[in-house]
Formats: structure tokens, C-alpha cells, sequence
């Protein structure tokens, strides 16, 4: 496994790996790395010749200055993680490096009302910091498959939006969730969690089950409503949303028709950290 920390020497190897034939897979991570993360990097090394993962805590894409940081910071145990899973390159730039000049314009994404809604309804600029970040990174790897996990459901509707309008030639594959025993969706931010909480935490998909079990069966705001209940008598203070949406578009449903995909959506405070989650209906 080889460590970068510049862009010039990683684009050299890659430049020498895709001469030899040699398809790359990309991870991008702002660390702090899971079995959901090492998912990733399997599908990656079961699709590509070359797995890269990228370290990069991406200080754009957060609205909170607080929240950024306290984001999990374990980077000699995400390198040895990477090294026992099989990772070929691992790419830890600096903010410097992603981002050289600090007049340099800011790119401005067209992502409708995608960023309006949801996520990005409760983090205004996010997905603009997202965007810009995997833009910029996709760039410099330019790789075969980029691979994202499903549990930031939004996020991969963003990036797919983004790589599209910039004709970026990039196939994206999506990856399922990964879950804790109790069913809590893994995530960078659960390493905050206290070992009580992790318990607690569960509630979320308690609740998203709830909805997929009774959908079709309860109204749609009787399932709202009842999965809201579920997550705050599981001891979340604060739910910031539960919407039920359609799958293609994120468009929050008022009614159901029979062809078309769902998703149910919730993002909830637990001991002050803020966890996303989603369960795909039918
Ligand atoms: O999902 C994440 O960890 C981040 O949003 C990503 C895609 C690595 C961009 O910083």
C-alpha cells in the first residue's frame, strides 16, 4: 500500500497504472473508518484492479465549525484498517493542497432543489461543500468506479447530479448500508456515541422499519408520526425530519402509486450528535 500526500506523485502513479491497463476504484473518506467504509473497499477490489481511498476531513461541506471539530480524528488506525483490507493507495492531502489558492472562485453547483430539501434543508451549503470536494477529487484520481455508500442517500443523488452536469465519464456504484447488530447504521459520527446511546440509537431504524412494515397498510402521516414517536421514546431529544419519498427523485410523496420507488428518510439528535439513516420500501 503506498501514501500519498500530494497530488502530483499520486497522479503520476495512476498515470503509470492506467498505462499498464490497470482500472482504478476510488473510496473517498473523511476518515474515521468502519466496517461500512471497508464495504466499500471490498466492492471496490472485487470491481477494480486498484482500490484508492482517499482521507480528507472536507472543512467545506460543514455548516457547523463546532461540528467539524469534533469529527472523529483515528488516522493511524484508518491506515492500518486500509492496509489489513487490501487498499492499493491511500491519498491524505492537506486543505492546502485540495484547496491551493484561498482566492481562487468558488465553484457553484446547479443542484436544484436537491439542496433545498432535507439535508440540505437543516445544512444549508453542504451539498455545495460536498460537491466541490468530490468534484475536485475525481479530478485528481480519475477513476473507473467511484463507490458511495447508501446510508447518505442524498449525498449520492448530489454527486450523481454534480458528475453528470460535469460530464465526468466516472460510473458510480452505490453500496448498501451497513449495520450494527441492533440495526444502527454505521457511521463515522457513532464513535461519539457513549455505549448507552449506541443501544438507544437503534430507534432510528426501529422507526424506519416501522414504516417500511406498515407502508401501504397506514397513511402516510400515521407512519410519519408513529416513526417520529419510535425515535423520541428511544431518548433522541430532537428529530429534525421523517419523510417518506420518492425514490428517484426525493420528492416528498402525498400519495402512493404502484410502479414507482420509495425511501423513508430520518435524521435525529442523540447526545448532541446528529445521525441520518434510510430504508428503500419496496
Ligand atoms: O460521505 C463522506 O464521507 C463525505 O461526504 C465525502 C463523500 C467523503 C466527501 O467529503
Amino acid at each position: 500500500m503506498i501514501i500519498f500526500k500530494t497530488i502530483l506523485p499520486l497522479q503520476a502513479k495512476i498515470a503509470q497504472l492506467k498505462k499498464e491497463g490497470k482500472s482504478i476504484g476510488f473510496v473517498p473518506t473523511m476518515g474515521a473508518l468502519h466496517s461500512g467504509h471497508i464495504s466499500l473497499i471490498e466492492a471496490s477490489r472485487l470491481e477494480s484492479d486498484i482500490t484508492v481511498c482517499s482521507i480528507f476531513i472536507n472543512p467545506m461541506q460543514f455548516n457547523d465549525r463546532k461540528d467539524f471539530e469534533k469529527y472523529p480524528k483515528t488516522i493511524e488506525q484508518d491506515i492500518l484498517l486500509l492496509e489489513q483490507n487490501g487498499a492499493d493507495i491511500i491519498f491524505i492531502p492537506s486543505v492546502d493542497e485540495i484547496y491551493p489558492t484561498a482566492n481562487s472562485t468558488v465553484p457553484i453547483y446547479n443542484l436544484d432543489y436537491l439542496e433545498d430539501i432535507l439535508e440540505g434543508f437543516y445544512r444549508p451549503g453542504h451539498f455545495q461543500g460536498v460537491c466541490r470536494v468530490v468534484e475536485r477529487l475525481l479530478h485528481i484520481v480519475m477513476p473507473d468506479i467511484l463507490f458511495l455508500g447508501q446510508k447518505d442517500y442524498q449525498q449520492c443523488m448530489v454527486i450523481k447530479k454534480m458528475m453528470d452536469q460535469a460530464n465526468i465519464v466516472t460510473k458510480l456504484k452505490i453500496c448498501p448500508t451497513l449495520r450494527e447488530s441492533n440495526g444502527l447504521a454505521m457511521s463515522s459520527r457513532n464513535i461519539r456515541l457513549s455505549a448507552s446511546s449506541k443501544v438507544h440509537a437503534a430507534g432510528i431504524y426501529k422507526a424506519l422499519h416501522y414504516v417500511k412494515d406498515h407502508f401501504r397498510q397506514s397513511s402516510l402521516s400515521d407512519l410519519k408520526n408513529t416513526a417520529i414517536a419510535i425515535i423520541k421514546d428511544s431518548g433522541f431529544e430532537k428529530v429534525d425530519y421523517v419523510e417518506i419519498c420518492d425514490g428517484e427523485t426525493l420528492l416528498t410523496v402525498s400519495e402512493i402509486q404502484a410502479q414507482k420507488k420509495y425511501v423513508v428518510l430520518a435524521a435525529a439528535f442523540i447526545d448532541g450528535i446528529r445521525l441520518i439513516d434510510n430504508l428503500v420500501l419496496n
